[in-house]
């Protein structure tokens, strides 16, 4: 049974960490008790949550600026926090290229026939060199403890195809990395559950659907269209799932891709 004490003497780490999920992850960790490491590229992000948790009575959190796609700048981090007696227990592979439907575009924005190469090999080294070489790092890390969780952050997107429909209005389309990030995290969390079984490190993958953040009318009414529960998730509606996943609760699980898309996946 979960309480407040179930990740005491714990740490986790969320790569992304300034952004908007990460802050849910965060709180979904310190609520029961474990120290947060927060890694983001962005200085100010990270201090945007960093502010925010405090103000929420949070005080085991340290932030870390370091691009994850770096194996050198991971390396030395992983330096850092063996000096402070970091060894990690929980590793939440979070960040992601932020992709934005708010973005009008004049020009068609991530359509397949033009889509912009360079925007290819950034999203995949974020989302899945980044979460490799995370894994590959604090992982390692994790054997000294015994036990560990790895917990790669999917999407919907990483069992069913985009509905274009959804940003015909924005002149946009879903890109086509995205698809396969989310679905080649699923391959990387499969992998590592049968690879490190033995040193009793768990690893799964959450696949949340679209969380609720100032999105267009038209595409509100579009999506809940899609979904059976006729709503997108809120975003603190992660958190029970997060601590799910990194507990004891959940010793028995690895492997698996649990998902949180009131519904939509299986229609
Ligand atoms: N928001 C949603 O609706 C939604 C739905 C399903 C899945 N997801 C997934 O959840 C994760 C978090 O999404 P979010 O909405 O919080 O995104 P976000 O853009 O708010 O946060 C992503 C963070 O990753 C950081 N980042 C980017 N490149 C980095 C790098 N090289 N090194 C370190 N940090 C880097 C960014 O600075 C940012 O703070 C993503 O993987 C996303 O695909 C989001």
């Amino acid at each position: 049974m979960i309480t407040k004490d179930s990740l005491k003497n714990q740490y986790g780490i969320v790569t992304g960490g300034g952004g908007l999920l990460a802050f849910e992850h965060a709180c979904a960790l310190l609520e029961l008790s474990c120290a947060v490491v927060l890694i983001d590229i962005d200085k100010n992000k990270l201090k945007k949550n960093l502010i925010k948790l405090n103000s929420l009575g949070y005080s085991k959190i340290k932030t870390y600026v370091t691009d994850i796609t770096s194996e050198a700048k991971l390396l030395n981090l992983s330096k850092k926090l063996k000096n402070n007696e970091i060894i990690p227990n929980i590793l939440i592979n979070n960040a992601g290229l932020n992709y934005s439907i708010k973005n009008k575009s004049k020009k068609k924005k991530f359509y397949f026939e033009n889509f912009d190469t360079d925007y290819f090999v950034r999203d995949l080294n974020i989302g899945l060199k980044g979460s490799y070489l995370c894994s590959k790092i604090f992982g390692n890390m994790m054997k000294e403890n015994g036990k560990g969780v790895i917990l790669n952050i999917a999407s919907d997107l990483s069992v069913i195809a985009p509905d274009q429909r959804l940003y015909s209005s924005l002149q946009s389309k879903k890109p086509v990395s995205y698809s396969i990030v989310k679905h080649g995290l699923i391959g990387l969390t499969k992998y590592l559950s049968t690879y490190w079984a033995s040193e009793n490190i768990r690893v799964n993958a959450l696949s949340p659907g679209g969380i609720y953040d100032k999105q267009e009318k038209i595409f509100l009414k579009k999506i809940k269209k899609l979904i059976p529960l006729k709503r997108m998730l809120n975003r603190e509606e992660i958190r029970a799932t997060i601590q799910y996943l990194c507990t004891d609760d959940s010793s028995y699980m690895t492997g698996q891709n649990i998902i949180l898309d009131g519904g939509r996946s299986i229609l």
